[in-house]
């Protein structure tokens, strides 16, 4: 049988290489799904169509499945989230050079929890575990984009930007 060869990541967004990430950790087995799935969640908030069928053509799973796992729990979101979204790495890392004071500046601003997004649909807040960036901790994706040596001020002139747009 011919070797399996997994999909390319959809697009550049650096979100896709954390997916890949948990998949390549489970060394891209079907038993993965649901992790993979809750990374894809945490990472962009929620799951369209593209994302659901990334990740089950790399774990070689039907397309049913997945979408019968991410209708089945309510932790999945299938709704797109703001229109901006603010994920902080709470990795070791990132967490041992201030991440909770990110996570905490953000929430402060912008009212939410991690995981959710604010009421006018803008901005939504999400929490990753390590996004391979760790000698540039404390880190922060700026919708994808990934932002090294994160302090409190810059989070707030982030969204204070993605305000005046
Ligand atoms: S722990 Fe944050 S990038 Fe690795």
């Amino acid at each position: 049988m011919a070797a399996f060869i997994p999909p390319p990541l959809p697009s550049e967004d650096k979100r896709w290489k954390i997916v890949n990430g948990t998949m390549r950790k489970n060394g891209f087995a079907r038993h993965a799904l649901i992790e993979t799935l809750h990374t894809v969640q945490s990472s962009f908030g929620y799951l369209d169509d593209d994302a659901i069928r990334f990740v089950a053509q790399s774990l070689r799973v039907p397309l049913s499945q997945a979408y019968g796992v991410v209708t089945f729990y309510h932790h999945f979101s299938l709704k797109p989230p703001g229109r901006h979204t603010l994920t902080v790495c709470a990795g070791t890392a990132c967490y041992i050079k201030g991440a909770d004071k990110l996570i905490a500046a953000a929430e402060e601003r912008l009212g939410i929890a991690p995981g959710k997004t604010t009421a006018d649909g803008e901005v939504s807040l999400m929490m990753a575990r390590c996004v391979g960036a760790c000698s540039r901790a404390p880190v922060a994706l700026c919708d994808g984009e990934v932002h090294g040596e994160m302090t409190c001020r810059h989070l707030c002139e982030q969204l204070e930007r993605w305000k005046a747009q």
